[in-house]
C-alpha cells in the first residue's frame, strides 16, 4: 500500500485511483461514476466555453456529492506562423475534399474565450481540486485558485518541470510518463527528450520534490497501480482504460470502436491534429501527415485548421480521419462500466 504523504487523507479518498481529466473525451456522468465508486473523478473542461464549464460542474454535482477535480490547459504564448498555415492548408486540402468540404479555413478563427474566462467560470463554482497541464500557471491564477481553498495539482514530464511546479506552489504533481494517452504536459525543453517512461520518471520526481506524486501513463490494471505505488507514487491517474466505459458518451462511434478493438493498434506521439504533441492511435491521416510535421503550425492554430475536418469525419464515421487520443495500453481498454472498474481495482488492491 502507498506511503501516504497526505494526499488520500487530505482529499478524503478511499482508494488511490484517479480518473484522468480528458477534454472532449469524458462526461460528468463518467466522472460521477468514478467518484461514487470511491475514486477521484476529474472533469476535463479545457475545451469548454465558460457557460459549458458551469453546466458540466453542476451536472456532476447533481450526480455525486463526492470530492472532484476540474482541469484546464494553462495558457501558452501563441506564435505567428503564417507560412506554416499555408503549408498546412495545402496538406489538408485533399482530406477536406474527400469529406466533401470546401477549402480549409484561410485564417483560423481565434477562440471565442480564453483561459481567464474559463478560470473565472471554474472558480465561481469553487471546486475542491483544480489541476492543469501544458505549462506553469500565471502566478496571479495560482493566488486566486488557492484563495478559494482549492487543492492545486500541476503536470510534469521531467524532474525539472516537477521542481518548477513545486516552486510555483502546487500541492501535488502528476508525473506523466511517455506511455500516457493525450497531450504531453511538457513545458520546458524538448518534447522528444521529455518522453520519459513511468518507471524512470516516478522515482526521479519522488526524490526531487516533497509534495505528493500522482503517476499517469499506461496504467490499465491493478498490477499497474501497484507498480506505480511501489515506484513511489501516492496515487495512480488512469485515462485510456476509461475510454470505452458506457458512461463515456463523449467518445464518437469510430473512436469507441477503434479503442475497443485495438488488440494490435499502435500509438504515436505527434502534433498533426492540434499542433501540440499528443499520444494518439495511428490512423491513415496520422500516417500521411507524420512526414510533414515540421511544416505544420503549432497549438492552437493547427487545431483550428483541422477542427472542421474532424467534425465532418465524426459525422461520416471516418476512423481513418478522426483524432483518437489514447495511451500505449489501449489494447486493454474495455467496455466495463467505470464504477465497476474502480470498485474492482480498489478491491484487488487491498
Ligand atoms: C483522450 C484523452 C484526453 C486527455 N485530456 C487531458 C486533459 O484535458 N487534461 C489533462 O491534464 N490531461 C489530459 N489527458 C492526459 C491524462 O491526464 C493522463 O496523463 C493520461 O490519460 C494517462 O495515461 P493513460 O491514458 O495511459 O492512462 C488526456 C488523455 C486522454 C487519453
Amino acid at each position: 500500500m502507498p506511503v501516504d504523504r497526505g494526499l488520500l487523507k487530505r482529499l478524503g479518498l478511499a482508494s488511490p485511483l484517479i480518473l484522468a481529466p480528458m477534454a472532449s473525451a469524458s462526461t460528468p456522468a463518467l466522472v460521477a461514476a468514478v467518484a461514487n465508486a470511491g475514486g477521484l473523478g476529474s472533469l476535463g473542461t479545457a475545451r469548454l466555453a465558460p457557460d459549458e464549464i458551469t453546466r458540466a460542474i453542476r451536472e456532476f454535482r447533481s450526480l455525486s456529492n463526492q470530492i472532484f477535480n476540474v482541469n484546464l490547459f494553462a495558457p501558452l504564448a501563441v506564435e505567428n506562423e503564417l507560412a506554416k498555415v499555408e503549408n498546412a492548408r495545402r496538406l489538408l486540402a485533399p482530406f477536406y475534399r474527400e469529406l466533401g468540404l470546401g477549402d480549409p479555413p484561410a485564417v483560423p478563427k481565434p477562440p471565442l474565450f480564453g483561459f481567464e474566462d474559463q478560470l473565472e467560470a471554474v472558480l465561481a463554482e469553487r471546486p475542491p481540486i483544480f489541476s492543469f497541464t501544458f505549462n506553469l500557471l500565471p502566478p496571479d491564477a495560482v493566488r486566486r485558485i488557492k484563495a478559494t481553498g482549492a487543492y492545486l495539482i500541476g503536470t510534469a514530464t521531467t524532474v525539472r518541470e516537477a521542481r518548477a511546479l513545486e516552486a510555483a506552489g502546487v500541492d501535488a504533481i502528476v508525473a506523466q510518463g511517455s506511455e500516457a494517452g493525450g497531450h504531453r504536459g511538457t513545458f520546458m525543453g524538448d518534447f522528444g527528450e521529455s518522453q520519459v517512461g513511468l518507471v524512470v520518471l516516478v522515482p526521479a520526481i519522488r526524490r526531487a520534490v516533497s509534495v505528493p506524486v500522482i503517476a499517469a501513463g499506461g496504467i490499465m490494471d491493478v498490477a499497474g497501480v501497484r507498480a506505480a505505488l511501489a515506484l513511489g507514487a501516492d496515487a495512480a491517474q488512469l485515462g485510456t482504460v476509461f475510454l470505452g466505459s458506457p458512461e463515456n458518451t463523449a467518445i464518437n462511434a469510430p473512436y469507441r470502436a477503434t479503442v475497443l478493438d485495438a488488440a494490435e493498434a499502435t500509438t504515436v506521439v505527434s502534433r498533426v491534429y492540434s499542433g501540440r504533441y499528443a499520444r494518439m492511435i495511428r490512423n491513415r491521416y496520422v500516417a500521411a501527415m507524420l512526414p510533414h510535421m515540421a511544416e505544420l503550425p503549432g497549438y492552437p492554430t493547427m487545431g483550428a485548421l483541422t477542427q472542421p475536418m474532424i467534425q465532418a469525419a465524426i459525422a461520416q464515421g471516418r476512423g481513418d480521419l478522426v483524432q483518437m487520443l489514447a495511451g500505449q495500453g489501449v489494447a486493454r481498454t474495455s467496455a466495463e462500466p467505470a464504477g465497476a472498474l474502480v470498485q474492482r481495482l480498489a478491491a484487488e488492491l487491498v
